[in-house]
């Protein structure tokens, strides 16, 4: 089960569609956690579930919750703002994803732990692994509402109403915050930084499908982790 984090396809000048870009990590992690929480059962780990368990976890550990802020810190507030009757049923919505967000993060607590467990255990009992997979379950449900509600409602309304100058500062709120704790530089080089780094990227996985065998190169590509944020876990 090879784990995938894939490159970005926007930059922070277009900070909605890398929200949108966060949202296939999630689901792709969610993804990874729940086929190994069912294909292991809480039995000894192999040395690939090992990996893709502690990948995705480091994942929700560390870059998930910048995503959150994202919302929760820049562009919910950003919204509220606009006291512009065209988002007032959007401000509805917000709230509602605020207090999934809080859901979330007390499921995600919850599967640390158990994870924790199993990693250091080698084992969980038949009533942890249950337990494991019915809250991966329901983080798997609530993603998928939960994103289809931001992607259809929130994400276009925010496109249309912000202003250029609000969804600049948004891309810059969002690069700071993953920059700060590696590299202290402005904004705008952070910005530029990370922008070069996706248009590397992109030319890299051009250049791997040509140099594949013919009978892969229109296989998805695997990226390992270079964009999520210069450092692995500080993509969101
Ligand atoms: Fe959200
Ligand atoms: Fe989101």
């Amino acid at each position: 089960m090879p784990v995938s984090i894939g490159a970005s396809e926007n930059t922070f000048t277009n900070p909605i569609g890398l929200l949108s870009d966060c949202h296939r990590r999630i689901e792709r992690f969610i993804k990874t956690l729940l086929t190994v929480a069912t294909q292991a059962g809480g039995s000894s780990l192999d040395a690939e579930h090992r990996r893709a368990l502690e990948v995705a976890l480091k994942y929700f550990r560390e870059a998930a919750p910048k995503h959150t802020a994202d919302e929760d810190e820049d562009l919910f507030p950003m919204l509220r703002q606009l006291a512009n009757p065209r988002v007032s049923t959007v401000l509805g919505y917000v709230d509602r994803l605020e207090a999934e967000h809080k859901t979330a993060e007390t499921w995600h607590r919850e599967v640390e732990e158990i994870c924790q467990c199993w990693l250091s255990r080698g084992r969980l009992s038949d009533d942890e692994s249950a337990r494991l997979r019915m809250v991966l379950t329901l983080l798997s449900d609530l993603y998928r509402d939960h994103i289809a509600l931001e992607v259809e409602r929130v994400f276009p309304a925010a496109r249309s109403e912000l202003s250029a100058a609000e969804l600049g500062n948004l891309g810059r709120h969002m690069a700071s915050r993953r920059e700060f704790r590696t590299r202290r530089r402005s904004a705008r080089s952070t910005v530029r930084a990370i922008d070069r780094r996706s248009r590397l990227e992109t030319h890299h996985a051009v250049q791997l499908r040509a140099k594949a065998p013919r009978q892969y190169r229109n296989q998805p590509i695997v990226l390992l982790p270079v964009t999520c944020g210069l450092l692995e876990n500080s993509a969101g």
